[in-house]
This record gives C-alpha cells, sequence and structure tokens, in this order.
C-alpha cells in the first residue's frame, strides 16, 4: 500500500518538539501537526501528548488516539475527546526505564545513599546501620505494566514487596491489598512506599499528611520513605514538606510534581532529604515507541482489535 492510501495521522503535541516523532511516524504514515480545517476528513489517527484542546473533536473519521506516555491523563486534560478507542503506550523499553529508577530509588534509601552523600564532604567514616533488602518492604501503589515489573526486579533482590490496587490484582510473591479498606494495612506493612498510580479523578491528591502518617517508621531503615514516579498530581507537596520535617517521611525520591517544570521556589529543590528529578523517570523514545504504534495502526487496518486500549470510566 502506498504511503498516501494509508490513514493519515495528527501528531498534537504541546510541551516538546515532536520533530523526532514526525520523521519517524512519517516512514509509514502521512503526518500532519495541524488538520487542513477543524472536520478534516482525511485524519484516521491521533498521536498526542497534552494535544492543543477542541483538536480532535470535529475531525469525523478519527478511528483511534494514540498515547505518547504511559499515563493518559494528559489527553483529558481536554474536555472535548471524542469518543474513539484510546490507546496506551506499552513498550519494553519505557517499562525497562522504570524499574531501573524504582530500583535505583529503592535501592538508594535501603543504603542510606543521602547518609554518605552528607559525610562526604565532610570526610566522615562511618557506617551507619545496614539492614539488608530481605528486611524491607517495598510496598508498590498500581501494579498496571509498570508496578509489576518494578515488583519483579524487587522481589528478586529479596524485598518483600507489598501491592496495592483499586481492584484485586494478584501478584505471585507480592502480598496483595486492594481498595478503600485495603489501604491502612497495606500502608502499616511498607517502609518504602513506590507511587505508580495512574493519575484519575479518584486518585489526585492521594498522597497527602493522612496517607504518608500510615506508612510504618518503627522499621529497620528507622523511617519511612516516599518515591513518586507516577504523576505529580497524586502528590500534596506541602503535606510531604511536613512530613519530611515532623518525622513522618526519613527520606522522598520525586520525580514528578504539581507544577512541572518544578518551580526554582519550591523548598523541594534544596530539602536535604529530597532527591529530585525532572519527570524522568521513564522517558517516552519515539525511537522505541514509534513501531509499536505503526504496527498497531496497521493490525487494526486489517481488521484486528487494538491492544491496550483506555478505560474510559477508570480514567486509565
Ligand atoms: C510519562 O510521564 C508517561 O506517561 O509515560
Amino acid at each position: 500500500m502506498s504511503r498516501s492510501a494509508r490513514g493519515r495521522v495528527l501528531l498534537s503535541v504541546t510541551g516538546f518538539n515532536p520533530h523526532r516523532w514526525h520523521e519517524l511516524l512519517s516512514a509509514e504514515r502521512e503526518v500532519v501537526l495541524e488538520p487542513d480545517r477543524a472536520d478534516d476528513p482525511s485524519i484516521d489517527y491521533a498521536v498526542v501528548w497534552k494535544q492543543r484542546p477542541g483538536v480532535l473533536s470535529k475531525l469525523p473519521n478519527l478511528k483511534a488516539i494514540f498515547s505518547i506516555g504511559a499515563g493518559v491523563d494528559h489527553i483529558f486534560l481536554d474536555a472535548d475527546v471524542p469518543d474513539v478507542p484510546i490507546v496506551r503506550v506499552v513498550a519494553e523499553n519505557l517499562t525497562q526505564y522504570m524499574t531501573e529508577y524504582v530500583v535505583w530509588r529503592v535501592l538508594d534509601h535501603q543504603r542510606q545513599g543521602a547518609a554518605y552523600r552528607a559525610q562526604q564532604p565532610r570526610k566522615v567514616w562511618h557506617e551507619p546501620p545496614q539492614p539488608p533488602a530481605t528486611e524491607i518492604a517495598v510496598g508498590i501503589m498500581g501494579l498496571g505494566q509498570l508496578g509489576r515489573a518494578a515488583a519483579r526486579a524487587l522481589l528478586a533482590l529479596g524485598f518483600r514487596v507489598n501491592g496495592w490496587t483499586r481492584t484485586p490484582r494478584p501478584m505471585g510473591g507480592v502480598t496483595g491489598f486492594h481498595g478503600g479498606d485495603g489501604l491502612g494495612p497495606f500502608l502499616a506493612a511498607t517502609d518504602i512506599l513506590v507511587v505508580l498510580l495512574p493519575l484519575t479523578p479518584a486518585t489526585a491528591g492521594i498522597v497527602d499528611y493522612g496517607l504518608l502518617r500510615g506508612l510504618r517508621r518503627d522499621n529497620a531503615l528507622g523511617g519511612a520513605f516516599l518515591v513518586n514516579a507516577g504523576r505529580g498530581k497524586l502528590q500534596k507537596e506541602a503535606d510531604i514538606l511536613r512530613a519530611l520535617d515532623d518525622g513522618t517521611l526519613k527520606e522522598a525520591s520525586l520525580d514528578v510534581f504539581e507544577e512541572e517544570p518544578l518551580p526554582p521556589s519550591s523548598p523541594l529543590w534544596t530539602h536535604p532529604r529530597v532527591f529530585v528529578t525532572p519527570h524522568a523517570a521513564a522517558t517516552s523514545d519515539p525511537v522505541h515507541l514509534v513501531p509499536p504504534m505503526l504496527r498497531q495502526m496497521a493490525r487494526f487496518e486489517r481488521g484486528e482489535s487494538l491492544e491496550n486500549v483506555v478505560d474510559r470510566d477508570a480514567g486509565y
């Protein structure tokens, strides 16, 4: 089939330069950055990251929307998203990045990275207590593709792993908790909390002072830890700071923030027990993510069903 005979793709992105995405999608499809007109009938697919609001709503032949990120909350910032399937990106490369980030941060907290970084400039030779992984429980909120892969890696290192999900999601080796009733017991059994939830109206602001208060502090590490690599709006940063300052939390690793980029005025930047990365835990690399998108478009045109379709009611 010639490139022009295939469905056209609208690439609608704000906040970064989509040049590489354009180039790679263009290998198989005709790609435009704006429709020719609001009701452009030539557009079959949209590939989006925080698309321009309203740009999708009038396209009469739009068949599917592909998210550039694993999270899809950015799509719903637009109140006018047409009722066509939304496909989440699932790719080994993205999962691998996230697993690396989670393992890196968990090991750094367990192996007292912050304490050594504080000691070194003062030339202090001191070995803090070093509990092994087998004595530490990591609790993962969200056991989707990313949460499950992180759980497998942590289990392989010997950590005890708890999982909290909206509905039951059993996983071998992981102690499962779910729903509102399961949250308290999950937190009470967790030393290092890893947040990998999708952002939905039900999860916004869930990481607040009350939740952090529920974590186990009387443990081998002498405190509780937070790692958030999900979405910034899952957390209340004022509550995290309060929890760090009153001993509810010992340290935090944050990759995502209520406002991004994190404003220079945020005290998180300079807090000695906070590790900040710029929403870089699992970057969306078009070299790895465009091929599965193109494959899905081709499958769809052969009459096969789309994979990794978002449940609109659940919001992820
Ligand atoms: C990035 O945040 C993503 O959703 O993949």
